[in-house]
């Protein structure tokens, strides 16, 4: 099995008011090529943390990470400005959508920064808008915008540059069921089609149902009868048995 990424022994601290404040503890996973891989858990327990290592956004305190065989600690600034314009899309927990633009403004940007031609920006995000229902507010910057809407906004800006991948805190927490079961079909096609791998950070049980890999986690509680959990306060990491 070529896995797609593979985490040894991650631990994460943060300096906080003179305090290590420990938010990873000795993960360990393998994450395959091409599957939704679902992170759950309680507020606290890493989850962000262990994403935006994955995504180059923190570095971790010890322990290792491979991205398709490459080891993250020795990437350049170079390779980690490279990796997140290009390998992965994210799809953050609060958005952080730029403020100065309009959301589909927000979304073309990473095309933007890859100087495509306008043609083909406009291709893409036409694709887009068959799949995500944001045209009738394209033009509305972020603060005239739902919750839903930025969701979105951010969702779409992370998968149009189909990057290998996907990494999703919280990605349907502000949304409405249909919009929710939406984003949902949009990341089983994109794996589908793709081969994304997708990590996604998720408090929706429905999310459970999609994750069709095995389990890949060290050791530890089979909470319902998904996969291992080697997080804090029982965080688990969950795919079907
Ligand atoms: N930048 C930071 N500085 C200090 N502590 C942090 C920082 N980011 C996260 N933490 C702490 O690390 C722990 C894990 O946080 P986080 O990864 O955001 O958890 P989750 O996403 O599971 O809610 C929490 O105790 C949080 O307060
Ligand atoms: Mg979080």
């Amino acid at each position: 099995m070529q896995y797609h990424i593979v985490i040894n022994n991650l631990s994460k601290s943060y300096q906080s008011k003179g305090a290590a404040q420990i938010a990873l503890s000795n993960v360990t996973l393998n994450i395959p090529q091409g599957e939704i891989f679902c992170i759950m858990g309680s507020s606290g327990s890493g989850k962000s943390t262990l994403l935006k290592i994955l995504g180059g956004i923190e570095k971790p305190t010890s322990g290792t990470v491979y991205i398709n065989g490459s080891n993250m600690a020795d990437y350049g600034q170079q390779d980690y400005d490279l990796y997140r314009q290009m390998t992965v899309g994210y799809v953050f927990q609060d958005f952080n959508l730029l403020e100065g633009l309009t959301l589909k403004e927000n979304i073309i940007l990473p095309l933007t920064l890859q100087k495509l031609s306008e043609t083909e920006i406009q291709r893409k995000y036409a694709d887009i808008l068959q799949c995500v229902d944001i045209g009738y507010c394209e033009n509305n910057y972020p603060e005239q915008s739902s919750g839903g809407e930025q969701q979105r906004a951010a969702i779409c800006r992370a998968i149009i540059k189909a990057p290998k991948l996907i990494l999703a805190d919280e990605p349907t927490g502000s949304l409405d069921n249909v919009n929710a079961k939406a984003i949902l079909s949009t990341f089983m096609n994109i794996k589908e089609r793709m081969h994304t791998t997708i990590i996604l950070v998720t408090h929706g049980l429905r999310w459970r149902s999609v994750c069709f890999g095995r389990g890949y986690g060290r050791s530890g509680r089979a909470p319902g009868g998904y996969g291992a959990a080697v997080f804090r306060y029982g965080c688990s990491v969950s795919c079907p048995a």
